[in-house]
């Protein structure tokens, strides 16, 4: 074969060179995808959560394996519809959207459209969806999921908890598989539902009871420093002033939660989701001590509470003739994470940038 002359070669050198480059940037390209953080959202979509969602499918840290949906803020069909629009709306039908648990595990479902609109999404029309329901059931998704995954899926519940405690109790083989549970539930400081109980823990305290004993690595994202992110104004204000479809949307719904929350006296919309969506992209965000968490599940006024033990220790008491004598203290183990202290500015920076697509 004769040797190419000069200019092909040159020609040739330069082909190669383009191809290595390119072959650079893929590979490189890789890693970073990778790299993600595997989530399994799980929600009852809610205002809320809609922007939870949309912050994690604007946050490179993130990569959404799955969406599960569960009755909560309005009822499992209405969550559905939302979520598949919502996943529409974002163009990505490849994120699996499936349904899951019809109610709560023992008791009536109390939906919220009170808080979140008649449709759970503060009454903003979105166009049908392009994307199709994931015909798998929602709680068997996560089982499949995980075992395809071992030690890499972080759970994201965001919701009342009946579909991760169907998933445990079905395969408890997987506990030890998933890699976290980053919870958006429960409260140190008392409830938003009534005194004691927050209204994810307090829809479905039994299902919440199981996934806090269930062995795994959790953080409890709860109400109290939810309360401490307060979207104002100044923040929607800020979203206005960018662009495109999901930027759009949330821009209304956060019109929509900063004007209701006006009327009950706040500057501000509790970021209550978004925050646990936060803390799985970034858990310097928050400063969450260990401490053991019990669900009430039978006490007249404090069903749905999660009650946190701070200190480690409880007393034993032994049974010396009619009364009891406390002998000494046996430690508790601790079970969770539990969220006392956020940097509220730099969340609520984090999710207007990334709204914002910046
Ligand atoms: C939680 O309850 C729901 O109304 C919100 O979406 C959030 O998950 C706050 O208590
Ligand atoms: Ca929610």
């Amino acid at each position: 074969m004769s040797k190419p002359c000069g200019r092909f070669r040159v020609h040739q050198e330069f082909f190669r060179a383009a191809i290595l480059s390119a072959l650079l940037v893929a590979a490189l390209a890789i890693p970073a995808r990778s790299a993600s953080k595997k989530i399994i959202f799980d929600t009852d979509p809610g205002t809320d959560d809609a922007m939870a969602l949309m912050l994690a499918l604007n946050s490179p840290e993130l990569d959404i394996r799955a969406v599960t949906v569960v009755p909560g803020n309005v009822t499992a069909k209405q969550g559905l519809e939302n979520a598949l629009r919502m996943i529409s709306l974002a163009n990505r039908c490849d994120i699996p959207v499936a349904a899951g648990a019809q109610h709560p595990l023992f008791q009536k479902l109390i939906t919220a459209e009170f808080w979140h609109g008649k449709n759970g999404l503060a009454n903003i029309e979105l166009p049908p969806s392009k994307c199709k329901v994931d015909t798998r059931y929602g709680p068997d998704l996560i089982i499949e999921m995980v075992h395809a995954a071992p030690h890499e899926i972080t759970l994201v519940p965001v919701g009342p908890l009946t579909n991760i405690a169907l998933a445990v109790e079905k395969d408890p083989s997987i506990v030890p598989l998933v890699k976290e549970v980053i919870i958006m539930g429960g409260s140190i400081t008392g409830g938003n539902v009534n005194a004691s109980a927050e209204a994810n823990i307090y829809n479905d305290p039994e299902a919440a009871q199981i996934v806090f004993q269930a062995g795994w690595p959790l953080t409890m994202v709860g109400l109290d420093v939810g309360d401490k992110t307060l979207l104002s104004s100044k923040y929607v204000a800020q979203l206005g002033q960018t662009h495109g479809p999901m930027n759009d949307f949330i821009y209304q719904v956060a019109h929509y939660l900063v004007d209701l929350a006006a009327q009950f006296g706040f500057d501000g919309t509790p970021m209550y989701d978004p925050l646990a969506v936060g803390v799985a992209i970034d858990s310097t965000l928050v400063k969450a001590p260990p401490m053991h968490v019990d669900v009430e599940t039978r006490g007249d006024f404090t069903r749905g509470e999660t009650v946190a033990n701070r200190h480690g220790m409880v007393e034993r008491n032994v049974l010396h003739g009619d009364r009891y004598v406390i002998e000494g203290l046996d430690k508790v183990e601790p079970n969770a994470k539990v969220c006392v202290e956020v940097d509220a500015d730099r969340f609520l920076q984090l999710f207007v940038s990334r709204i914002r697509g910046k």
